[in-house]
């Protein structure tokens, strides 16, 4: 789950990003979908206003982080009439738990961060809670995890006087696995105000074996994008 020293960059670092690639996708794929979206994964929001923008439907937005969905809650409050129509659930992703299945499923830049096991557990409880024919949607990159790499620079912005950057390494690679070291940091010209690090796991599953388990777990897959898997629940 999303650490609190990466909270303060999250909307600065992937506020664009989401507005010109998935943005711009969902819509399409969500064209049918009138009565109820559960997002997983929803963050700050940055999805979740999008999903609220393009279609009619009831959205259950769960984000186990109390941090995101801090940020989620503040986004959702300047728009009081998203807070009409978007449940926000605290729950991680396997306890999720519905009064009824929802018409489509929508999980962005997520899946990175699940373990195998936790992944493979995941998908028939989704299909559990989806109804006959639903949608899920998620986030694709093929070629499993990056090769080790060392810190370089991915992203400055600037706040006032502050400079805002992230930098990364991949540290080892191995199997679907990857471990990645990740600095924030905040200078002020030369001075650094401060420096914080996150060694976390990433997962990159190839496309046969997620294949095998969606369809394992009654799924098949429509078509979809670059960038984003669409399956349908038969
Ligand atoms: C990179 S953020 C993406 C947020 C949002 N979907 C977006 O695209 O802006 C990944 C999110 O997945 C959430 N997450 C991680 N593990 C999860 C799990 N097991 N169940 C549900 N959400 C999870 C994190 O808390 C974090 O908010």
């Amino acid at each position: 789950m999303t650490d609190f020293v990466s909270l303060p960059f999250y909307d600065l670092f992937h506020e664009n990003e989401h507005g010109v690639e998935i943005r711009r996708k969902l819509p399409s794929l969500l064209s049918g979908v009138r009565r109820s979206i559960l997002e997983i994964g929803a963050g700050t929001g940055l999805i979740t206003t999008s999903l609220a923008d393009s279609t009619p439907a009831e959205i259950f937005a769960l984000e186990p982080s109390a941090g995101m969905r801090g940020m989620l809650l503040s986004r959702l409050n300047a728009r009081a009439e998203l807070l009409e129509r978007v449940t926000v659930l605290s729950c991680d992703a396997l306890s999720l738990d519905l009064d009824e299945p929802v018409e489509a499923m929508v999980m962005i830049r997520v899946m990175y961060a699940l373990e195998p096991d936790y992944r493979r557990r995941l998908w028939p409880v989704l299909a559990a809670h989806l109804e006959p024919g639903g949608l899920l949607i998620f986030t694709w990159r093929d070629g499993g995890p990056p090769a080790p790499s060392p810190l370089r620079e991915l992203e400055s912005r600037q706040v006032g006087r502050h400079t805002y950057t992230v930098l990364s390494e991949i540290i080892e690679s191995s199997g679907e696995a990857c471990k990645a070291r990740y600095l924030y940091r905040v200078t002020e010209g030369d001075k650094v105000l401060s420096e914080e690090e996150i060694v976390g796991n990433a997962y990159r599953p190839g496309r046969e074996v997620i294949q095998e388990e969606l369809v394992t777990a009654g799924f098949a897959q429509a078509d979809a994008p670059e960038g984003l898997l669409a399956w349908r629940l038969a």
